[in-house]
């Protein structure tokens, strides 16, 4: 469990509240170390992602990451800033997809910037590289007059996050949006070329569509609903996901899991959020979808789905972290949120042992 900055700790106390809910009525059990990250790591350790923590990570089963960064950092340069730290551990844990679900229910659909009939039933996965292209391409650099960055990827690195969109496709409604910049760069040349041959040779039965990337913006905001999974390099899923963040009404709700190595790392997409860090403010949702998300990789299905639903049913009552909140609605804190949501998660849960006894078989 990694912290780290702002909210940081505020939503990931959700989290562990409801995961210990779970298990008391569950055979399920969950052991957790803390360790340092981000700021909080370069106060106390001088490192933004210190070994010690590296290593912890790499021997656990999973990494629930809360947020890291703020203004007390921002005057920091390279390997020294908070961000470094998240790159570094990505890398070194080797999870090359990043997993970026948004759904919007009807009852959050009033909250959404676009108008509510347009986004009802968005229901969108974007599968973001993350371990290469321009965030980690050599060479780089700056000498204060010019600078430059690498864009730069490999057929391997191309197919691999490829099958894993392909294959959340098979599970959903089987289609997948590539998404790149073939008409300017060579980057997505290869991008595109690569994921039509493994298109072709590996998962024919999905439908597979190319859109360039200053389009997929635009589509994403006049017509969300035709994008089940978006398949797309790191920078570019880096905004279009932040994009995608905004349909549902609030940054607050939209969790991630980062798999493709032997540990997956599970982190809200929202940031450490300092302006209202400390106040009970911040809605816990994210952090809370990002360990369902934890659960459902690590083969709980059952209680990654209690979750999810548990999370559906709280946002259908009438109370709203601020983010979200408007006329008509009780305004509730961080751990109220938290408290609702892991009731209605143990609604959805069936009781303890269920899970456990034989299916019944055919005689
Ligand atoms: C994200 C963030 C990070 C990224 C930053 C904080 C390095 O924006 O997870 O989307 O760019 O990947
Ligand atoms: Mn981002």
């Amino acid at each position: 469990m990694l912290p780290g900055d702002g909210i940081g700790p505020e939503v990931i106390a959700e989290s562990v509240k409801l995961l210990d809910a779970i298990a008391a009525q569950t055979d399920l059990e969950f052991n957790y170390t803390e360790a340092l990250a981000g700021g909080a790591a370069i106060d106390k350790a001088g490192d933004p992602m210190p070994q010690k923590t590296l290593e912890l990570c790499k021997s656990s089963d999973a990494v629930l990451l809360a947020a890291v960064g703020g203004p007390k950092w921002d005057d920091l340069t390279g390997a020294m800033r908070p961000e470094s730290g998240l790159l570094k551990i990505r890398k070194e844990l080797g999870v090359f997809a990043n997993l970026r679900p948004v759904s919007v229910s009807p009852s959050l659909a009033e909250s959404s910037p676009l108008r509510p009939s347009e986004v009802i039933g968005i229901d969108l996965l974007t599968v973001r590289e993350l371990t290469g292209g321009i965030y980690f391409g050599q060479p780089v650099g700056n000498d204060g007059n010019e600078a430059f960055n690498t864009m730069r990827y490999s057929v391997g690195e191309i197919e691999r996050v490829s099958r894993v969109a392909f294959d959340k496709a098979r599970k959903r409604r089987n289609k997948v949006t590539s998404v790149d910049k073939a008409n300017v760069l060579e980057v997505s040349r290869l991008w595109r070329d690569t994921v039509k041959r493994l298109h072709a040779t590996e998962f024919p039965d999905v439908e597979l569509g190319h859109m360039y990337i200053d389009n997929a913006a635009m589509q994403m905001v006049i017509r969300p609903r035709q994008f089940d999974v978006i398949l797309t390099e790191n920078l570019f899923g880096d905004i279009l996901s932040d994009v995608s963040a905004t349909l549902g009404g609030s940054l607050g709700l939209l969790p991630s899991a980062s798999i493709g190595g032997r540990v997956g790392l599970f982190e809200p997409v929202h940031g450490s959020a300092p302006d209202i860090a400390g106040q009970g403010k911040a809605n816990p949702t994210a952090m809370i979808l990002s360990a369902a998300m934890m659960l459902e990789e690590l083969g709980e299905a059952h209680a990654a789905a209690a979750v999810r639903h548990g999370v559906a049913s709280a946002m259908g009552g009438n109370s709203r972290t601020g983010d979200l909140w408007h006329e008509g609605y009780r305004r509730v804190s961080t751990s109220e949120m938290g408290a609702l949501i892991r009731e209605e998660t143990l609604n959805h849960l069936h009781p303890k042992g269920l899970k456990q006894e034989p299916a019944i078989t055919g005689v």
